[in-house]
This record gives C-alpha cells, sequence and structure tokens, in this order.
C-alpha cells in the first residue's frame, strides 16, 4: 500500500542522517570521510576524532535503526512485518542522500534494527563483538563475526521473515567490508587494543 511505502521512504530518510559528517563538521569542523579508513561510522569517528565523538556516532547510528523500525511504524497503520522497514534504514546508512550517498558499513544501524526487536540479540551480539574484538584487534573482522551471530541466532528463533532480514544486513555488512577484507589478508588493516589509551 501507499503508506507502506511512504514508510520506507522516511526510514530510508532516518537511516540517511550523516551523524558522523554531522558530528565531525559542527564540532571539529572535520569531513571523517577524509581521514582515516575514510568510512562514515562510529569506527573512523573513534580514530579520527576519539572517544567521546566515536561513541555519539556509534550510539546515533544505532538509534536510526531502532526509531526506524521500532518506532516509526507505531505511527502507521501498516500490515507487514515491522523489522523490514529497517533495511531501508540501513540501506539510508550506507547511502545517504543528505551525504552525496557515501555513508557507512551497515553495523551500528543493523544492530539498532536489532534492538528494537529482539533485545537480547543485541546483547549476544555485543559480547560477541567484544570477545572478537578482544582477541583479534580487528573492528572490521568483529563487525563481521557480529553480524554472522546475528544471523546464527535469527535461524535459532525460527522468525523466517527476521531470518532474511538479517542475512540482508549482513551480506550488507560484509560487502561493505570489501576493502577491510583485502586489508586483512594483505595484514594492513588497523588494530585496536581497547585497553590502551589514545595518544
Ligand atoms: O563499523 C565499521 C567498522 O567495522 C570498520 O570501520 O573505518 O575501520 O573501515 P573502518
Amino acid at each position: 500500500t501507499f503508506e507502506v511505502i511512504i514508510v520506507f521512504l522516511i526510514a530510508y530518510l532516518i537511516g540517511s542522517i550523516p551523524s558522523g559528517l554531522i558530528i565531525g563538521k559542527v564540532f571539529y569542523g572535520i569531513d571523517i570521510r577524509e581521514h582515516g579508513s575514510g568510512n562514515l561510522g562510529g569506527t573512523n569517528t573513534f580514530r579520527t576524532l576519539g572517544k567521546k565523538a566515536g561513541f555519539t556516532v556509534t550510539l546515533a547510528d544505532i538509534l536510526k535503526g531502532t526509531i526506524a523500525a521500532g518506532v516509526l511504524p507505531i505511527f502507521f497503520d501498516i500490515d507487514i512485518h515491522t523489522v523490514i522497514i529497517g533495511i531501508f534504514a540501513v540501506i539510508g546508512h550506507m547511502y545517504p542522500i543528505f551525504a552525496g550517498f557515501k555513508g557507512g558499513k551497515a553495523v551500528a544501524t543493523s544492530a539498532g534494527v536489532v534492538l528494537a526487536f529482539v533485545p537480547v540479540m543485541f546483547a549476544v551480539i555485543l559480547v560477541v563483538f567484544f570477545i572478537s574484538l578482544l582477541t583479534t584487534k580487528y573492528v572490521s573482522l568483529s563487525s563481521m563475526i557480529a553480524g554472522i551471530a546475528g544471523l546464527i541466532y535469527s535461524i535459532i528463533l525460527g522468525d523466517p521473515i527476521l531470518i532474511i532480514v538479517i542475512a540482508l544486513m549482513t551480506s550488507f555488512i560484509i560487502y561493505r567490508h570489501r576493502t577491510n577484507i583485502k586489508r586483512i589478508v594483505n595484514k594492513t588493516e588497523p588494530k585496536v587494543n581497547l585497553f590502551k589509551k589514545k595518544r
């Protein structure tokens, strides 16, 4: 129906809000896409602007997914599995209309969609992410592992629409990490140490 299309569109626009670009430009006068990995995401904000900005951007990007999939449908009378709306927020985050379609790698916003529907799964994915980060020191690899963990979790839950949506989001995550995968193979991907103070 028409309303469903409107909801998808609004979700795309919410996902398109370039939090990393806004916080970088407004508070630091910096386009983070010209620094570090060039990615418009929480990790590159941490890398370029530090902890406070990195955390804020990550949180904002998570909230985009949660609001689009969890809050937005409350205002509309639509007859679909609302987790589907989350896909459009994630597409907006990767290809933001407000930032020349150069966006992020789908990680935080996908996690926000999961948070809206299965908070326990969000918590489990977060734990998997940090265990992986502590052992491998790669944020990118840990993001992909967390995505795969989410997919396995959804298969265990057995809701077919949820499985399809998470499979899509995990595919987006892996696709958007192509250059990271190459760098990991070439051993040029930067590592992070969670316990080391930054400069
Ligand atoms: O959230 C994206 C992260 O997994 C990798 O970011 O900037 O290291 O490519 P980056």
